[in-house]
Order: C-alpha cells, then sequence, then structure tokens
C-alpha cells in the first residue's frame, strides 16, 4: 500500500540505499536466551518522518509513544490521545524506517474495555501505520487481552511499572514499587503479561531492585526507562534525551542540549532577516548568464 512506503522522486526522504530486512518481534523475543541478554536492545521514540530516518540505523525498535501527546501535541498527559494521531504517525515513523521494528501504542480508551474491542483497535493501527507490533500498558488485568491478540496475529509489547495513561488513579507520575506489596505486584504484573504472549516489556519507572528481579523473573526481554541497568534494554524519549525540554524525569540523561542550539540558529536566522542579510546570492534564483 502506498501509504507505507517512500515516495522518492516526491520526498525529501532518502530511503536506505540497501534496505535491509526489517528486526521482527521473534528476533526481539529471541535476543533474550536462557534468562540473558547478550546483546541489549536499542528502543527509542520516534513520531516523525525524519526522525525516524536518523533514529533508524542505531535501534531495534522505534516506539510510536502515546508520550506524543505531550512532546508533539501539548496536551498535558496521554489520556486524550487518539487512534487517529496513533495512526497518523505511526505510518510516517514506518514511512521513514527500514530497519527498526516499529511499534505504536494503543491510546487510553481504545483497548481496556474488552479482548475484542482491543483486536479492533490494533487491527487499525496495524493496517493504517503498516506497524508490526502494538504495545499496551496494564499487568495481570490485561493479561487476556494481552493473549486474545498473541493468539491472533498482533505482537503486543507490554507496559508494567508506571503506567501513564493511569495518572489519573496513581495521582502523578513517582516511581512505583516504593512498599513491598506495591514491588510484588509490579512482578506478578510482569509475570502475566510474560506469560499471556508479550514478546517484550517496558518497565518504567521502578525501584532498580525490583526491575533486577523482574528482569530476571520474565523470560522475555524487558526494556527499561527509569528502571535499571540490569534491564534488557533501554528506551527513552527521543526528545528528552537530545535536550529539547527544560523539564525531563530524573531519569532522563541528556545527550545534547538541541534546545539551545534550536535558539542560536533561529536568533542568527531572525538577525540576518532584520538586516538583510539573508538571502544574498548564494540563495537566490536568477536568470543564467544574468
Ligand atoms: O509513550 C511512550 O513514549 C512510552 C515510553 C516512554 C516507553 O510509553
Amino acid at each position: 500500500m502506498s501509504t507505507f512506503t517512500l515516495d522518492s522522486g516526491t520526498s525529501r526522504a532518502t530511503p536506505s540505499p540497501v534496505p535491509g530486512k526489517r528486526m521482527t518481534a521473534p528476533a526481539i523475543r529471541a535476543r533474550k536466551d536462557g534468562g540473558t541478554t547478550a546483546q541489549p536492545i536499542v528502543m527509542l521514540t520516534a513520531y516523525t518522518m525524519r526522525m525516524a530516518q536518523l533514529l533508524d540505523p542505531h535501534c531495534e525498535i522505534l516506539l510510536v509513544g502515546d508520550s506524543l501527546g505531550q512532546v508533539i501535541y501539548g496536551l498535558p498527559s496521554t489520556v486524550p490521545v487518539s487512534m487517529e494521531m496513533m495512526c497518523a504517525h505511526g505510518a510516517a515513523v514506518v514511512r521513514g524506517s527500514w530497519h527498526s521494528l516499529v511499534a505504536v501504542d494503543m491510546p487510553f480508551g481504545s483497548y481496556e474495555a474488552s479482548p475484542e474491542q482491543a483486536f479492533a483497535s490494533a487491527a487499525r493501527i496495524m493496517k493504517e501505520s503498516g506497524c508490526a507490533a502494538v504495545k499496551l500498558e496494564g499487568g495481570e488485568a490485561m493479561a487476556p487481552t494481552i493473549a486474545f491478540l498473541s493468539q491472533r496475529g498482533i505482537p503486543v509489547i507490554g507496559h508494567v511499572g508506571l503506567t501513564p495513561q493511569a495518572v489519573n488513579q496513581l495521582g502523578g507520575y513517582g516511581a512505583r514499587g516504593k512498599s513491598e506489596a506495591e514491588a510484588k505486584k509490579i512482578v506478578g504484573d510482569a509475570r502475566a503479561v510474560a506469560e499471556a504472549g508479550a514478546f517484550c516489556i517496558v518497565a518504567e519507572g521502578v525501584m532498580e531492585g525490583i526491575a533486577d528481579e523482574l528482569a530476571a523473573a520474565v523470560s522475555v526481554p524487558v526494556i527499561g526507562i527509569g528502571a535499571s541497568a540490569r534491564c534488557d534494554g533501554q528506551v527513552l524519549v527521543t526528545e528528552d534525551m537530545l535536550g529539547l525540554f527544560e523539564r525531563t524525569p530524573r531519569f532522563v540523561k541528556r545527550y545534547d542540549d538541541l534546545a539551545s542550539r534550536i535558539a542560536g540558529a533561529v536568533e542568527t536566522y531572525a538577525g540576518e532577516v532584520r538586516s538583510r542579510s539573508f538571502p544574498t546570492s548564494d540563495q537566490t534564483y536568477r536568470p543564467k548568464g544574468g
């Protein structure tokens, strides 16, 4: 379908000169063998075609996270994110990538009511975006849904610990698992999600010891975000790790300071426009020989 392919004649995109075979859910699952992962899994969020192109050669999984609600749309949480947003951004990321497995978040309200509702939503996301997996939040309560999807051709990534779609119930975005009961529940959630058929699990915002325990307790790869270095892989929101925001969670490491660099470039541009030093003859169309 043309939605999934890049028209190199009309697009600004530069597709890989050597399109490779995409990562698959079974290949990701197989990274963890006998409880250990020799090569940690690299996952980052992507919401746009160009960012996908830049990240793709370095990652195994590109996650079209519902964090796009806050990062792209300036929403107060992920709760208002719609199916239309996820499908449109999912398709853009698929068009901008050729190597990574693209997984798209199921938005709040699109899967919790029943396994049948989840199947209809996941199928729509896969058909409209071309992605190869979906991610949904929740532990034991979502296990029957994960089993239903996994048995019907839909690879699922689980998400336990801090589940941002439940912010109104949790009362905030603080780390989870501070009490013994909560820690036990998170490990139980990860076990249930893995047993239901998730091919990997995101563990977000959990105390280090719990992350270590759950990574050891489940046979599928556990990808940490604010979890522990012992997880089988790591994920971050790309805009956070590139330094596009002033405020980021404690677990984010900033690998650049793009906000300052963009501000500097735009200030220079604005100054040159106002002083009429841009454009120069290099950026101006003139008749040949004129
Ligand atoms: O929505 C998102 O970006 C996520 C990651 C933070 C794991 O779920």
